[in-house]
């Protein structure tokens, strides 16, 4: 695991390009020999990666990239939004990255939460695990964490062998996540997840945490226990897994000079 620590928010974003980019186009991307359907990127929703998506964007337009053909996969959507609704997660990548990037919204994959039984909802979980096995799986998954430690929508007590699959959302992601909505009687209750052995299948995860309130979080994640308690500890159990953090983000860690003296080449 390779952690960085950049000083303010801007840096943070151009650290995470810098390993998404490198993810996507050297030793991650189709390192199993699988055949090539271009770059396939994991995508976050969420506030953290949004100031990385501008910058793959200046990357594209400075030829240091190309997501013309590119695949791009959602974590995970909520469940009963109305079509078209702003925050599905859905609307929110086509207007965040299949725009900025140049991604064709055709190539962009979403979990379908729309199904209104649960066995049309677990139907949709598995043509999402099958459609990303077609494209040869993802070589850089983008990724947030909850400030109770979760990853996707997997909340914590999630498995850490899950698959793609619907969840209930705890009172606190959804409090959390009110802020984008009218209120929070409008915040779903369920979602479609990639499960955490689907993010595990990622060649790289890049995660970006920034502000303290995920201080816990983050120390929890990269430094306890490998636990179902914190979903976000997986990341210990990836072979290229990168953190990307600001200062308050952190703060917590108790490794700091170890992880700075790596990230220096020391
Ligand atoms: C987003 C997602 C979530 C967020 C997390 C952090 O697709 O699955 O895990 O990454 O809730 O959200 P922000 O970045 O808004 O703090």
């Amino acid at each position: 695991m390779q952690v960085f620590v950049e000083p303010d928010v801007g840096a943070v974003a151009k650290r995470a390009a810098t390993e998404v980019i490198e993810g996507l186009t050297g030793g991650a991307h189709r390192a199993n020999g699988a055949v090539s359907h271009g770059i396939v990127v994991g995508l976050a929703t969420g506030s953290s990666p949004l100031g990385l998506y501008r910058e793959l964007a200046l990357a594209q337009t400075a030829g240091l990239i190309d997501f013309s053909s590119a695949h791009g996969f959602a974590l995970d959507e909520y469940v009963g939004l109305p079509a078209r609704h702003p925050q599905s997660y859905r609307e929110v990548l086509l207007r965040e990255v299949c725009g900025p990037l140049g991604l064709a919204p055709e190539r962009l994959h979403v979990p379908d939460g729309s199904a209104t039984d649960e066995e049309s909802l677990i139907a949709a979980a598995s043509d999402y695990e099958r459609a990303i096995a077609a494209v040869g799986g993802v070589d850089v998954q983008i990724l947030g964490i909850g400030v109770n430690g979760h990853l996707g929508f997997n909340e914590p007590g999630s498995s850490l062998a899950s698959r793609t699959r619907v969840k209930r959302l705890t009172a606190r992601t959804r409090s959390d996540n009110a802020r984008f909505f009218d209120s929070i009687d409008d915040v779903p209750t369920h979602c479609v997840t990639q499960g955490l052995g689907t993010v595990l299948d990622a060649r790289r995860l890049v995660l970006v945490a920034t502000g303290p309130s995920k201080a816990d979080a983050v120390a929890a994640a990269l430094e306890g226990p490998l636990t179902a308690s914190c979903p976000g500890s997986v990341l210990q159990w990836h072979p290229d897994a990168v953190a990307v953090l600001d200062e308050a983000a952190a703060v917590g860690l108790r490794n700091r000079h170890y992880y700075d003296d790596s990230a220096a080449g020391l």
